[in-house]
């Protein structure tokens, strides 16, 4: 794939993963990418500016305040310019800079200024990777919208073995064409959903027995989060909000985490009534334990009878707070008799449009694919045959755009 055209600034900090960074570079370059390097003091001492000009064709920048010319607005410049930023290696000590907002040297004021998305690739010993600092750090990043790529597992500089090797440059390569291809399809969907604040649940719920087991289901988030991401390449501002998964939420997109169904519902109201439109992707459980255990329930031989009360039902429960323009969809997972059942359910709920799916060998729970029907009142069944979810996401984005 060509990279002409896109604009890539590469941010290196202190490590000595930083050798491997001109490589990085030389592949970007080859494949025609526009490429800016902004090197911290410590990247500097690993390797020097001169390489790395070089091989971007660019001179690099380090410094905030260089001394032989002002440009007061030379950091928000550089932070509007790229399509992506990639900082790589990415020490713990820069993890935590961003984390905190701090902003004391020209790649960490960039990273503060740029409405671009930021890709990272630690590199650390392992022992400050696992450090419960660089973990809150990390998974704070990735709440916010930070794309990670690695830390691998391997032997290390200073000769420990664990995670902290920073991916390699080849690696690295493939997640930002990855990343860049998927941004140049999705921008050339027209940005149907300007000005839309679009609100998106996703995954499962968690009902808890007692402290330690829970009712839940086998939704695995994929498909809310591709709504997500795709709500966000339509140009549309989006809230996420997902039960328990392993997924890394897409970059731009505002993010909550619930567990339980009382919790999704208790955040699907509030954010309700700020949105234009709700896609109810989430599986919450059905039910919960009609008692709450607050000790661990001890085994025995005996046979153990659970009862359990239903939880309420959202999508229904919405329709008391909504307001007369807010489009509201829904998903339906049906085994039997799907369309029939899931025309009842769009009714029952009084949804705009109903997504049903089934639970097959490539579609439904924990897939990357999809093959869906949208029902929307008094209109035929649109059937979308199996495709990945983002691309059934952007079909499903199309239809709410004519309702929106
Ligand atoms: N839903 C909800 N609140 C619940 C259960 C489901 O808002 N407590 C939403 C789901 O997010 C989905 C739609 O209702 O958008 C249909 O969910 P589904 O599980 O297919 O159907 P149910 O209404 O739960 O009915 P059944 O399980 O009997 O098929």
């Amino acid at each position: 794939m060509s990279l002409q055209g896109k604009r890539i600034l590469v941010g290196l900090t202190g490590g000595i993963a930083c050798y491997k960074i001109p490589y990085l570079v030389r592949y970007l370059w080859k494949d025609k990418a526009e490429i800016r390097v902004v090197m911290t003091e410590a990247a500097t001492k690993f390797i020097t500016p001169l390489t790395l000009e070089s091989v971007s064709n660019n001179p690099v920048a380090s410094d905030l305040f260089p001394a032989d010319r002002f440009v007061g607005t030379r950091h928000i410049d550089m932070a509007q310019w790229p399509d992506l930023v990639v900082v790589a290696p990415a020490t713990a000590n820069f993890m935590g800079k961003v984390v905190s907002g701090i902003s004391d040297d020209l790649l960490t004021t960039i990273i503060c200024a740029t409405p671009k998305p930021v890709m990272i690739a630690p590199a650390m010993n392992p022992q400050m990777w696992l450090n419960k600092v660089t973990q809150r750090n990390f998974a704070t990043l990735k709440e916010l919208g930070y794309i990670f790529v690695g830390p691998g597992e391997g032997g290390t500089a200073c000769d420990h073995y664990g995670i902290g090797r920073m991916a390699e440059p080849e690696e690295l390569y493939e997640a930002i064409k990855k990343f860049l291809a998927k941004g140049s399809r999705q921008s050339r969907k027209k940005k149907a959903l300007t000005g839309k604040k679009i609100l998106i649940t996703a995954g499962p719920t968690r009902e808890a027995i007692d402290p330690v087991r829970f009712i839940s289901n086998r939704s695995s988030g994929k498909m809310g989060f591709a709504l997500a991401e795709a709500a966000v390449a339509s140009g549309a501002e989006t809230t996420l909000i997902s039960g328990p998964t392993d997924l890394t939420p897409p970059a731009g997109v505002r993010y909550i985490t619930i567990e339980t169904t009382g919790q999704l519902r208790t955040a699907v109201k509030k954010e309700f009534v700020k949105s234009d439109c709700l896609i109810m992707a989430a599986a919450p459980a059905d039910y919960q334990p009609k008692k709450k255990q607050l000790s661990k329930i001890k085994k025995s031989d005996k046979e153990l009878t659970l009862p359990l009360k239903p939880t309420v039902d959202i999508l229904k429960d919405i329709a008391s707070v909504r307001r007369k323009k807010q489009v509201v969809v829904g998903f339906a997972l049906e085994t039997d008799d799907a369309i029939a059942n899931a025309r009842r359910k769009l009714k029952e709920k009084k949804l705009d449009m109903i997504v049903v799916n089934t639970p097959g060998a490539d579609t439904g729970f924990e897939h990357d694919t999809n093959s869906v029907t949208l029902i929307m009142p008094g209109k035929k069944p649109v059937e979308l045959p199996l495709a990945s979810k983002s691309q059934i996401s952007f079909s499903i984005l199309d239809r709410l755009s004519t309702l929106l």
